[in-house]
């Protein structure tokens, strides 16, 4: 019993702490949130364009195919040409080789590197995680890659940062081996949207959220559908429960 007593009082503090280690991340509001969310369709175009023009130059998404892009409201021709524009490894050919060709729909998005020691070696010996899961894979999903992407400030001083590492708020230790990867103006984008920081990482946080649960939104659907049928079905109980109890009464 007291060693009881004596674990749950140990437990009791641990918990302060823990919750000192853990950073406040910024909400955002997303157009997904809630229950009855949705994803914006243009808005994942966008964060598409951002992972492709700038985060794909080291990141992988491997768990995506081009041909997923359909939920992105691209038509089949549109896939046909983004999956042509990228060079797939491919092979061995009946000599034996390995060679390159445009991709498929079929096809997943390549690795940037040809391996891990490539991309260690091309980013200061840190490794770029591949994307696809990131936001599941991080306390805060889309919230914290936003906030992470828009966390660069200047180190306080005293705070030690080697060689290739960078000072960001939302990273736990602050210390980390990508430079900030955005600016404002760095993307192009065609629909109007404002070319800010701010655009870019609320459209590439919602692209990468799509990326590692393509069908949150058909799931909250159904979620929503078995709420309301268990709803119904509750009220045809009772209201069967009170007439039968009526007529037990009256008989
Ligand atoms: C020049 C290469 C490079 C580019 C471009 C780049 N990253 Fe990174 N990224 C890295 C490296 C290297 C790491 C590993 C950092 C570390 O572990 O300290 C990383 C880590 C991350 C992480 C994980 C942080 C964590 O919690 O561990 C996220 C999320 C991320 N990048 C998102 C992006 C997004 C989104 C883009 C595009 C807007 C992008 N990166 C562009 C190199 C890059």
């Amino acid at each position: 019993m007291r060693l009881l007593f004596l674990s749950l009082f140990l437990f009791t503090l641990m918990l302060p702490a823990h919750a000192a280690e853990r950073i406040e991340l910024p909400e955002h509001t997303w157009t997904f949130s809630g229950p009855l969310g949705k994803f914006d369709q243009n808005q994942l175009q966008r964060g598409f364009q951002v992972y492709r023009e700038v985060c794909a130059t080291c990141h992988s998404l491997s768990l995506i195919a081009f041909r997923n892009l359909g939920d992105l409201g691209y038509n089949e021709d549109e896939i046909k040409a983004i999956a042509a524009s990228y060079e797939i490894k491919d092979g061995p050919n009946d000599m034996g080789e390995m060679f390159t060709r445009p991709g498929r729909p079929s096809d997943h998005f390549p690795d940037p590197f040809p391996n891990r020691k490539a991309a260690e070696a091309a980013n200061n010996g840190a490794y770029p995680p591949d994307l696809s899961l990131m936001t599941k894979a991080r306390h805060g999903g889309a919230d914290y890659v936003k906030a992470l992407l828009m966390g660069y400030t200047e180190a306080p001083a005293g705070f030690d940062l080697a060689d290739g590492q960078y000072y960001n708020r939302f990273m736990p230790g602050h210390r980390i081996a990508m430079a900030a990867p955005l600016l404002d103006g760095a993307v192009d984008y065609k629909d109007g949207s404002p070319k800010t920081l701010d655009q870019y990482t609320s459209d590439v946080s919602a692209f990468l959220t799509w990326a590692a649960e393509p069908y949150m939104i058909q799931r909250k659907e159904t979620g929503l559908r078995v709420m309301l049928y268990i709803g119904l079905m509750t009220l045809i109980f009772y209201l069967n429960y009170r007439l039968v109890k009526r007529r037990v009464k009256g008989a």
